[in-house]
């Protein structure tokens, strides 16, 4: 106990009669480490080079890319080795060594280490009296750490195997901490800026209550310590509401959400998290006045660790040395993220058939009888989280994962082909508004996590063209309730070395307000009746967008929506619907519009349709529902005209309509290449008719204003893998704007 004291006064790890020294990961995992600093002997194909060598990196599924999942050596050469040059003098102090992704059990089983200053001259490390010859793995995925006796200083570090079970074939981390330069010591002070005073520490299940326990009677006014429920093992699923009268919903304040950890070993959302609550609270009390703002304006709920148990798990292991998946799943073997009932068949199936809105409806799609209390299908864990999006009316949400640094917005399903969310160009707006102010999610040179990178260097990407997944979170939140929601990935190393914490709070801070503030964007208003009291679950639909929002208790609603004009309708059970336009500036802040509905005379006819033996009668006035409704205005295109108005619903069904959308695309695509080439020099507005054709377009009518908005022709020259031209939406903003006056 004495010695551990000593060794943790001085850093270092007690070990037997030793303390040895502890240096954080040079980054081979978090890609900090760069490909051209690794080298390697020799090469079995081009798919298993070096770059591939980095500790957790996964194999494509694909045997005919260049993403192997490992470094394997060429069997025909002699001796074998990889070698970092870590760029400056470091003092290394152990290597963590593992097999190859792969179905094959390939991994190297015994090394020698070697140092070098300058990459000729090698000392290969001894224990005193010979060579020293590292014990390595014993099957292709845990993670083995050797920790050196003393740590060695040098630039370069070498692996050199000596025996493997099947190829040669290892992926790895080197540990090493950076040999102070004398003559860089000013700048490395100007580096580290400790600006926000936070707890940058991996916490684990009690640490985090306490310090959430902490933060709530620190800012008693502004924050709720609550629970969602229970975990599988009985852990609370904690959560920390910040608002300025937190515990009740106010009428006109939208709900946001952060939720994190639903794969226990993504450890970094949760203690993003953490570190938020703590920001908020402490820069609420500072008076920080954009802080202020956020909070007194929106209510706000983070929840840090939606699987707890499986945190507990890899939390054991440690940031290094569990595995890939060590705790990913619940106790009871669910991913958590993809564990939700499947709407997406509900409606892709109904609009197939022409039954959307009409029948069906667009939102708020009910959950199939049975799902839920289907024998452990569904995990505790995602039944608390179902209760708790259906009793808050949340706007917009995020959740934090790991192990890729992007940002993913649904749909996430896919089946044989993709089908384009209504909400696209907001969606697209929502997942941009993150990426381009995270530090470091848009340097296109870092490529992706384990293959190329899948963003085109714009840090966002559908997920059902990525990687498509059933059942997830956020294709559940869009079709069951009023919430908008996506997964930001925050970097390659799900659970990065507490030394990294700080830098990866620095590298996030920004962009978590900045995705706060986009909760209000677009519309809102109060719904009620003649005599001015709420009407709660009405419907409020936006012409040319197939998808509704509900009003809540309070006959609140918010319907996000990028700038333009809209034709907004209000329908409820009882009332006549009304219809209004609705104008979305740039400004921040959304824009009021509110609903007064008169009684409707529906009960009246339905008296008089009893009377006649309710034969059915024909309403002249009726409204239409979402999509369909054909508007003109003598100036202005309602710019949301998108997909309505062209292909009638479930005429030819979605393959159809996908494929007239993609040439219709093409067509604009052309046009306003032409366009550019016509008025390079000029941003304004031009004159030209914008053809969406179908529109009944007036001859005199000029561009619409958002047009000149549409500068994001690198979106849409964007191409699938497979070459195909991507379904971009053809209202993508000139995403250069500047969104940080929000
Ligand atoms: C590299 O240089 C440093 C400082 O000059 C020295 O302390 C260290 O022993 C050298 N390492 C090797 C492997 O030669
Ligand atoms: C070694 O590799 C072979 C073939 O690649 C595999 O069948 C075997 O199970 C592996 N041995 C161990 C101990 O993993
Ligand atoms: C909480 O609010 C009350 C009054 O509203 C104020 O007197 C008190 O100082 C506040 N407490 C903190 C910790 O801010
Ligand atoms: C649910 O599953 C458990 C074991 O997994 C089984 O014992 C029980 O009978 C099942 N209940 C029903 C209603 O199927
Ligand atoms: C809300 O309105 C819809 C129809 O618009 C109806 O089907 C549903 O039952 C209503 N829900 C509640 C809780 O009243
Ligand atoms: C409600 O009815 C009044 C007349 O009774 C009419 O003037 C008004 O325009 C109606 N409002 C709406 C929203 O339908």
């Amino acid at each position: 106990p004495w010695h551990s004291v000593q060794c943790l006064r001085h850093k270092f790890f007690f070990f037997g009669l030793h303390c040895l020294s502890v240096c954080p990961p040079l980054g081979m995992e978090s890609h900090r480490i760069e490909n051209d600093q690794l080298l390697t002997s020799s090469v079995y194909q081009h798919r298993y080079s070096s770059h591939r060598a980095r500790l957790n990196i996964q194999a494509s599924g694909d045997e005919d890319d260049m993403n192997g999942g490992a470094w394997c050596a060429n069997p025909e050469e002699k001796m074998h080795w990889i070698e970092l040059d870590a760029r400056t003098l470091t003092e290394f102090t152990g290597v963590i060594t593992q097999g190859r992704d792969d179905p094959l059990d390939d991994y190297v089983s015994s090394y020698y280490v070697a140092f070098s200053n300058d990459s000729r001259e090698w000392t290969v490390l001894d224990d005193g009296y010979a060579e020293w010859l590292f014990f390595g793995n014993s099957d292709k995925n845990t993670p083995v750490l050797s920790q050196f006796m003393e740590p060695v200083v040098a630039r370069y570090i070498r692996i050199l195997p000596q025996s493997w079970n099947g190829t040669m074939c290892m992926r790895m981390e080197v540990l090493g901490c950076p040999v102070p330069d004398p003559l860089s010591q000013y700048q490395s002070q100007n580096e580290v800026t400790h600006r926000d005073d936070l707890d940058y520490t991996h916490h684990n299940y009690l640490d985090m209550e306490k310090l959430m326990k902490s933060i709530s009677d620190e800012c008693p006014n502004i924050t709720r310590f609550y629970s969602l429920g229970k975990s599988f093992k009985g852990l609370e699923i904690y959560a920390m509401e910040i608002t300025d009268n937190p515990g009740m919903h106010e009428t006109g304040e939208p709900e946001f959400r952060y939720t994190a950890g639903y794969h226990g070993n993504e450890a970094l959302g949760r203690e993003i998290l953490l570190m938020l609550m703590q920001y908020l609270c402490r820069e609420y009390k500072d008076d920080n006045p954009r802080v202020r703002h956020l909070v007194d304006e929106t209510r706000i709920h983070l929840v840090p660790s939606v699987n707890p148990d499986g945190h507990m798990k890899a939390f054991e292991k440690g940031s290094e040395l569990g595995s890939w998946t060590l705790g990913h799943w619940t106790e009871d073997g669910h991913d958590i993220f993809q564990n939700f009932p499947d709407l997406n068949n509900i409606l892709w199936d109904a609009e197939d058939k022409g039954m959307v809105p009409k029948l069906i409806p667009n939102h708020h799609l009910p959950i199939p009888e049975g799902i839920l209390s289907s024998n452990g299908s569904v995990a505790v864990e995602t039944l608390a989280l179902i209760s708790w999006m259906e009793s808050h009316p949340f706007v917009l949400g995020a959740n934090l994962q790991g192990g890729e640094r992007l940002v993913a917005y649904p749909f996430d399903m896919r089946q044989e082909e993709i089908r384009v969310i209504e909400d696209q160009s907001l969606f697209r707006w929502l997942a941009i508004s993150y990426a381009s102010t995270h530090r470091t999610m848009t340097q296109t040179f870092q490529g992706g996590c384990h293959a190329d990178d899948p963003t085109g260097g714009l840090g966002i990407v559908n997920r059902a063209k990525w990687k498509p997944i059933p059942g997830s979170m956020n294709d559940f939140s869009y079709l069951h309730t009023n919430c908008f929601e996506l997964s930001i990935f925050l970097g390659c190393d799900k659970f990065p070395h507490q030394s990294e914490l700080l830098r990866e709070w620095e590298h996030n801070r920004e962009a978590l307000l900045t995705f706060i503030t986009q909760v209000h964007r677009g519309i809102k208003g109060v719904v009620r009746d003649k005599e001015g009291n709420p009407i709660s679950n009405a419907t409020v639909s936006v012409e040319g967008i197939n998808h509704d929002v509900r009003t809540g208790e309070s006959g609140d609603y918010w319907r996000l929506l990028n700038p333009g004009e809209y034709r907004v309708t209000a329908r409820a059970e009882g009332y006549s619907p009304f219809t209004r336009l609705c104008v979305v500036g740039f400004d921040p802040g959304a824009t009021l519009c509110n609903f007064d509905l008169n009684k409707s005379n529906w009960d009246r006819i339905k008296q008089i349709m009893a009377l006649h033996g309710n034969r059915p009668i024909r309403l002249l006035s009726s409204g239409n529902r979402g999509s369909g409704q054909r508007y003109t205005h003598s100036t202005n295109q309602i710019p949301n005209s998108k997909f309505s108005n062209k292909i009638p619903n479930g005429n030819g069904g979605d393959m159809n309509r996908a494929r007239l959308h993609r040439l219709r695309l093409m067509r604009i695509r052309r046009l306003r290449q032409q366009r550019l080439l016509a008025s390079k020099t000029t941003m304004l507005p031009t004159t030209t008719t914008m053809t969406t054709t179908t529109v009944p377009t007036t001859t005199e009518s000029t561009t619409p204003w958002y047009d000149s908005w549409r500068l994001g022709e690198t979106f849409e020259e964007n191409t699938t893998p497979t070459g195909e031209i991507e379904l971009t939406d053809s209202l993508d903003y000139n995403y250069n704007y500047k969104i940080d006056d929000y």
